[in-house]
């Protein structure tokens, strides 16, 4: 059976393992950054309950910035090892995924992974050790939020700290303003020109609109309003997925981009657009909808316009918070 232009509900682990051998050209993918799973197992029985909490509640998952000054207080011995624990598990789950996707690349294809800047460090490894060799690591560099750490000056002061006045602009973490895109090859077959010419993939688009050259800071990119149906709570703008797809397949019939964390299914909608052909996997039934509802969506927009509405209104539960 050829799958091609559909969306899986599944777990990627399992549904990458139904892909033919050399198959996709590029995967293109935002996977969970880890940030929720301090002090808990990254393991089935985790997912499950909180595939379980997003049914059912309407409860906000908060996201705790991993090693923040909201992870848990004091930094003692045992703190510092459940991080350490805790990461590494995250490593192999990513290695967990990794394999299969190696298997359905095909030689040349490149898999471009979302993480945050203290976390890509393991996808790549968990990368590299499925066989894939790193050839880049992009920065999107977005609008920095407020640093969430621990503000020196004012926890001193608010403890009644005489010498508080000493801490100006002493924080814990300084301002997040990029997000990493670790990307990474599988091998090539003898060269360059042999893997494109055989399988069209294998080197980069380096031309730009402006007409330089592609350098590896994606920046600039506005964020557009999401439609009203999509609460799925970390969507990446559409012209930043449409920007990767650009870079990393000739936009034709003969490409199939692959998502295996689609979330609200912005990859797929990007490749879509730009006439490649797409598969994507995705846990959660409800954002299953979501996806379908932006695909079916694509035929009745022009390209600028996202702000259509569904005619059959989805139901779910307001708020979804998982896995971000
Ligand atoms: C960060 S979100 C992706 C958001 C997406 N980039 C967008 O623009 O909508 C990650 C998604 O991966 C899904 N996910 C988590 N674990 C998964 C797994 N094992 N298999 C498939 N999907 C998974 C989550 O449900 C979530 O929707």
């Amino acid at each position: 059976m050829v799958i091609c232009n559909e969306v899986l509900l599944g777990d990627c682990r399992d549904e990458l393992k139904k892909l033919p051998e050399n198959y996709i050209s590029a995967c293109i993918t935002d996977p969970p950054y880890n940030y929720e799973f301090i002090g808990h197992r990254w393991d089935n029985d985790e997912i499950e309950r909180r595939i379980e909490r997003i049914t059912n509640s309407s409860t906000l998952v908060k996201n705790i910035p991993y090693g923040s000054g909201l992870a848990g207080g004091v930094r003692n011995k045992r703190w510092y090892e459940r991080v350490q624990e805790n990461i590494l598990e995250y490593q192999n789950w990513c290695y967990e995924w990794a394999v299969p996707l190696y298997t359905t690349m095909k030689p040349g294809g490149v898999v471009a992974v979302f993480n945050s800047t203290r976390t890509i460090a393991h996808v790549q490894i968990a990368l590299e050790r499925a066989g894939f060799y790193t050839r880049d690591c992009l920065v999107y560099r977005r609008h920095s939020g407020i640093p969430k750490g621990l503000n020196a000056k004012e926890k001193l002061k608010k403890m009644g700290n005489p010498h508080y006045e000493d801490w100006e602009g002493w924080h814990s973490c300084l301002r997040n303003e990029w997000e990493a895109i670790i990307v990474v090859q599988k091998p090539l077959e003898n060269n360059y020109l042999e893997t494109v010419q055989k399988y069209g993939v294998g080197l980069f688009n380096t031309q730009t609109n402006a007409g330089t050259f592609q350098s590896n800071i994606i920046e600039g990119i506005q964020r557009e309003k999401n439609e009203q149906f999509n609460v799925h709570c970390t969507v990446k703008p559409l012209a930043l997925m449409k920007k990767l797809i650009t870079i990393f397949v000739p936009l034709n019939e003969d490409h199939i981009v692959l998502d295996p964390f689609a979330g609200s299914g912005t990859t797929l909608v990007a490749a879509k657009k730009l006439g490649v052909n797409y598969i994507g996997i995705e846990i959660v039934p409800e954002y299953m909808d979501i996806i379908q509802k932006r695909l079916s969506l694509i035929h009745i927009e022009n390209d600028e316009s996202s702000e259509a509405q569904p005619e059959i209104p989805i139901t779910q539960p307001q708020n979804l918070r998982l896995f971000d």
